[in-house]
């Protein structure tokens, strides 16, 4: 890899036709995002996501396909970027299998997606797990492996998603501890304020869910008695209408010029009649979208030519799935009979534990510092005007866990010394007690 490159990953799960609010609020931005210098997109389509959800095996292959167009017509580089089916990438299974085995079960407990399942049994009076499949519940393992295989350092995702990404950085950095080794990165969420989330049809948020949507690509007059349809209130042609809540003006803003919009907004001011603004709203859409229409179909008259594309690009992606795939087999002990029996550093050999020290500085503050046993700095804090104020922030520490860990990073972050996954790893010591105090 490139050392001074960000990676940046994104997985699309095929299970569903691409509407306008998965384009302005992922594809648009995301293809934006991997023609910067400095940035190593990969994207991926997550099918094996879908089984979770989708068993009907036609609208897998189907999503999958429209999906790829979809990407690909919307001027997605398969040469710029990393672009591949999951499916076809056999480390991803295994490697959710080695991280299966470091994963904690009561933190996967806690996931939103199963724990709603299993609220939604008993809010109807039913087993607890009554329905729910062990792919569900697995469901973040599976995501932590597509993160860490590729060393992604920032995933972004809808706030639905945060969790998964900790949920990867706790098995990323368990496993690099129990293996003792830098194995992999720990990624971070990256929230997208700034991308629009676009109203559906009915004003709340467009999603398949509330069948709400608006098709990426169906044919324009479709299209235009969607749009026609679009719910708007009554005011009458020559009112002033307000800007404010309307989702036709929302969804006109995602496709417009800033000049454009200012415009649209005294027409509102002005009383715009709603179908002389819903026309408009369809010119501007039209003209984005009519172009990409047009490879899309190109694309999907041509299955193969995508299918080629893919495999392509899971060759790629194994290029650097497979040579960690096999450090990790040796690190997890899967290996050759043949070679040595050695250690790799943590498996018997227990880790030396990381080093605590209070200490007061020249400019009289208490500062704490955390060490690696070797001596290097793992932590510090900034510095407090008294002992107790120090040891107060500590006991938070003990107390609250991970649950301090938020203010934890930000300490790291100012001293700017800490590689964070010996953080974690020194954290960890902390909250068992098992550190040596001086
Ligand atoms: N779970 C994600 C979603 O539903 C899709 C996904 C699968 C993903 N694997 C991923 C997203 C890895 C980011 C990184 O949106």
């Amino acid at each position: 890899m490139n050392p001074s490159s960000t990676r940046v990953l994104t997985g699309i799960t095929t299970s569903g036709t691409p509407h306008l609010g998965n384009y302005a609020g992922a594809i648009r931005p995301a293809i934006a995002a991997s023609r910067r210098d400095g940035v190593e997109s990969f994207y991926f389509l997550a099918d094996y996501h879908a089984l979770i959800k989708v068993q009907d095996p036609v609208r897998v292959q189907r999503s999958t396909l429209e999906i790829a167009a979809a990407w690909l017509a919307c001027g997605l580089d398969p040469d710029r970027v990393w672009f591949y089916r999951q499916s076809d990438i056999p480390e991803i299974p295994e490697l959710t299998w080695l991280l299966t085995c470091v994963a904690g079960k009561g933190l996967l407990n806690r996931a939103h997606a199963y724990k709603a399942a299993v609220d939604r049994n008993l809010a109807e009076g039913g087993d607890d797990d009554a329905g729910i499949s062990a792919g569900l519940f697995m469901y973040p393992v599976l995501m932590a492996a597509d993160i860490l295989l590729f060393g992604a350092h920032k995933v972004p995702v809808g706030r639905d998603q945060v969790q998964h990404i900790e949920m990867a950085r706790d098995f990323g950095a368990r496993f690099n501890h129990i293996y003792g080794g830098e194995y992999f990165v720990l990624p971070e969420a990256v929230i997208e304020e700034s991308v629009a989330t676009l109203p559906g049809l009915d004003g709340r948020k467009m999603s398949k869910s509330y069948d709400n949507t608006i098709a990426l690509f169906a044919d324009p007059d479709v299209l235009k008695k969607q749009i026609m349809g679009l719910i708007t209130d009554s005011k009458a042609p020559g009112e002033p209408k307000d800007v404010d809540g309307s989702a036709l003006f929302q969804l006109y803003q995602a496709f417009a010029s800033p000049e454009q919009t200012a415009a649209m907004r005294a027409a509102f001011a002005d009383g715009i009649a709603w179908g002389e603004a819903k026309q408009r709203l369809f010119d501007v859409i039209e003209a984005e979208i009519a172009p990409m229409r047009m490879r899309y179909r190109d694309l999907m008259a041509d299955p193969g030519r995508i299918e080629d594309i893919l495999q392509a690009g899971a060759a790629k992606a194994r290029m650097i799935a497979a040579p960690l795939l096999k450090q990790l087999r040796y690190a997890v002990g899967l290996r050759d009979l043949r070679s040595k029996t050695e250690s790799t550093a943590g498996a018997n050999a227990k880790p030396a534990l990381p080093v605590f020290k209070q200490y007061r500085e020249k400019d009289g503050k208490f500062y704490f510092k955390l060490s690696h046993a070797n001596g290097s700095p793992l932590l510090q804090s900034k510095g407090f005007d008294n002992p107790r104020e120090a040891g107060s922030f500590l006991a938070k520490i003990k107390a609250e866990g991970k649950a301090a860990w938020e203010e934890l990073r930000t300490v790291s972050e100012l001293a700017g010394l800490a590689e964070e996954s010996h953080v974690l790893e020194a954290l960890e010591a902390i909250f068992q007690d098992a550190i040596e105090l001086i």
